[in-house]
């Protein structure tokens, strides 16, 4: 009789632990380097929100903002070997992990504003170019819009020849680094969590950022000029770690989807208003002061800079620039 009852508490216990374990939701830690409020991270705990509500809780979204879990090259790693499952880095983050063609967002003046680039980062030139993360186990999922980059200094930088023996910070593109070169600057690939603190002691003289960056993450606070130049973009890809995500139950993973292009529809409609508004606070500030480009300034620029277009054709394939410029209906 004390052995059945024994038999039946410790069947009951299976299944209560059965039960739990059932309803254990699966959890996806979302790690990425910028502040909250900024476009990207906007549309993190939006798709948090949206993902957690239409699977009923059970998934759980774990977003890590500010660098706080990983910094940039840390966190490819991390989603590669499954510490984390979903980031958003720069598109110009991706040549690190071998896929050179994402540095073709990078390319100076290739863009005249947000409906060319949606041309492409909504089309099948986009599409095609997420494809080829999947042979390293990644998936890309959307893109996400930031923004048009301002440059900063300590000096006005009006002219290409401002920018003569300047070290300017960037992220890990090649492209960026010739961008850099041809303006006569040093480049010097930093990670972005460790920006503000090398503008601050003289580490980098300058750098290059949308508004929403230079805002949020105080580098205008030691940077005493901020040139409005629109020279280039700076935007993201989500992506998860392939094996993870075919794991998640089909229902389940269909509702995430529909949350996530539910979010880079909010991503993509917050960005351009979002730097509107981080570079007027800039300017309110009166920490930096701003230098807007005339039209004739910038095309100075654009003059000087569109050489990296050919000159970088060979990394990133001259066909893709091709599709590129014929996505967006232009002959550069
Ligand atoms: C940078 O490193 O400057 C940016 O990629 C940061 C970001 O994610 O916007």
């Amino acid at each position: 009789m004390k052995t059945k009852v024994l038999l039946l508490l410790v069947s009951a216990m299976v299944l209560v632990a059965a039960a739990t374990a059932m309803a254990e939701p699966i959890v996806i830690k979302f790690s990425h380097v910028v502040a909250v409020d900024t476009p990207k991270g906007q549309a993190a705990e939006y798709f948090k929100k949206l993902a957690e509500e239409r699977t009923n809780g059970a998934v759980k979204i774990e977003v890590y903002p500010n660098s706080q879990l990983y910094k940039d090259k840390e966190e490819m790693e991390a989603l590669q070997i499954g510490s984390v499952q979903m980031l958003a880095p720069s598109l110009a983050k991706f040549a690190p992990l071998g896929v050179k063609e994402f540095e073709v967002f990078d390319l100076p003046f290739i863009f005249d504003g947000y409906d060319d680039l949606h041309k492409v980062t909504l089309g099948p030139v986009g599409k095609k170019l997420l494809n080829k993360l999947e042979v390293k186990g990644i998936l890309g999922l959307a893109y996400w819009d930031n923004g048009f980059k301002v440059m900063s200094a300590n000096k006005p930088l009006k002219t290409p020849a401002d920018f003569k023996g300047l070290k300017m910070r960037i992220q890990s593109s090649k492209i960026l680094d010739a961008q850099m070169r041809v303006l006569g600057a040093i480049p010097q690939v930093m990670a972005f969590s460790e920006v503000y603190q090398a503008l601050q002691t003289g580490v980098v003289d300058g750098t290059e950022n949308p508004p929403s960056n230079l805002y949020t993450q105080k580098m205008f606070e030691v940077q005493k000029y901020v040139t409005v130049s629109n020279h280039g973009f700076l935007g993201y890809a989500v992506i998860v770690n392939k094996k993870f995500w075919e794991k998640i139950p089909v229902e389940i993973r269909t509702q995430l989807e529909g949350a996530m292009a539910d979010a880079t529809v909010f991503a993509n409609s917050i960005a351009k208003q979002k730097n509107q508004e981080d570079l007027a606070s800039v300017k309110a500030s009166g920490k930096s002061e701003m230098i807007v480009l005339s039209e004739q300034e910038r095309k100075v620029w654009k003059d000087v800079l569109v050489k990296v277009h050919t000159d970088m054709a060979d990394r990133i394939g001259a066909d893709l620039i091709q599709e590129v410029y014929q996505a967006i209906g232009v002959k550069k």
